[in-house]
């Protein structure tokens, strides 16, 4: 009998969903096995919804951006639903994926997804299923890898949009600020900050006072520089303050950021003078094709998730330790984030260099 294994993505889509499909599914061709992938993450497993992933199939994924088998970050599983607060998924939607894995046949799972959806991996793995996890999310928040993947797609997309406002914030005068995804992690603002040239990179883990902010740009204009790029992360706050959200949060699902960057650019202005405005990167950071360097990474995943199938090592995420791929158990990837560290050499650079973290 033909081996078989599931696949399925979880959580919000990032570039490089596709590009980890089609190792995991052309690593498995290689040893004769079939691919199946369930459609909308988990929710597909329960209920049996799936596609057959032919070696044809992969033509084309390397570069897609998006999830051919569509992904899910609310629904019926909901492991987490806000920061550090883990819930138990019922028994009986672990037993119902169960009953449709034994019922396909599978051997074995790869769970490809960010810190929800590998901890309801884990809890489907204390069940019973055999699985293998792959490290997702822009955000670069999982604890045990360097890098996940779309993180460096992200940086890029983020970087890029640095590089334009640079040219308008630079002919017109202005503040520019930059708001950028990542959730309770710094790391899109402070490496797209770095690589883009920013003046001010503002991140959750260095609470920031307004005072320091607008002394950077008048050091700037003392300098004779008229223009100020502030690259602002989504779960930044100002010291004593809170995170700013996007609206009331849904039930079963983890509270949803966004505004810092519009706030932050209303006080500047007010207190500069200087004429402020705010970009707000949003989704474009999740959209399009993965970056050179995620190709390869999903591609390392990928075929590493199919190597840990073939000697039956379950319950482990595979991880990124340049130049390699190590396999993780997935307990100490998951339930804890992987926050920039403030005093790491990643900060230090930028403050080298004079960028201000506005502490
Ligand atoms: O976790 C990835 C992420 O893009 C975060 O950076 C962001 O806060 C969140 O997802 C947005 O989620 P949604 O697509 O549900 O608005």
């Amino acid at each position: 009998m033909t081996t078989r294994i599931g696949i399925l993505t979880g959580g919000g889509d990032c570039p490089g969903l596709n590009a980890v499909i089609r190792a995991v599914g052309k690593s498995a061709t290689k040893r004769g096995w079939e691919t199946i992938g369930f459609l909308e993450s988990f929710e597909g497993l329960l209920d049996e919804r799936y596609r057959i992933l032919n070696y044809k199939d992969m033509d084309g994924l390397l570069l897609r951006g998006g999830t051919i088998l569509g992904t899910a970050n609310k629904g019926r599983f909901a492991a987490k639903t806000s920061l550090g607060q883990v819930q138990e998924v019922p028994g009986e939607l672990l037993q119902a994926c169960m009953d449709t894995f034994q019922k396909l046949g599978l051997r074995a799972l790869v769970v490809v997804g960010g810190d929800g959806t590998l901890t309801i991996a884990q809890q489907l793995f204390a069940f019973g299923v055999p699985l293998v996890g792959v490290p997702k999310t822009i955000d670069n928040d999982l604890e045990a890898t360097v890098f996940t993947f779309g993180f460096d797609s992200a940086v890029a997309c983020a970087t890029d949009a640095l590089d334009r406002l640079h040219t308008t914030a630079e002919s017109h005068n202005r503040v520019i600020v930059l708001e950028v995804m990542g959730r309770y992690a710094g790391w899109i603002a402070v490496y797209a900050g770095i690589a883009g040239g920013g003046d001010v990179i503002l991140i959750p883990e260095i609470p920031f006072g307004y005072e320091s902010i607008c002394a950077k740009i008048r050091e700037r204009e003392a300098q004779g520089k008229k223009f100020t790029l502030v690259v602002v992360a989504e779960g930044a706050r100002e010291r004593g303050g809170d995170v700013v959200t996007a609206g009331p949060g849904e039930k079963n699902r983890e509270v949803r950021l966004g505004g810092i960057g519009a706030r932050v650019a209303a006080e500047l202005e007010r207190r500069t003078g200087k004429e402020t405005r705010v970009c707000v990167l949003g989704h474009l950071q999740r959209g399009g094709g993965p970056t050179t360097f995620d190709r390869v990474l999903c591609t390392q995943f990928g075929a590493k998730a199919v190597q840990l199938i073939a000697q039956e090592q379950y319950g482990y995420m595979v991880a990124f330790r340049p130049p390699d791929t190590v396999a993780v158990k997935i307990t100490d990837a998951i339930g804890r984030l992987r926050t920039v560290p403030v005093d790491g050499d990643i900060v230090q650079t930028a403050r080298a260099l004079g960028v201000s973290f506005g502490d």
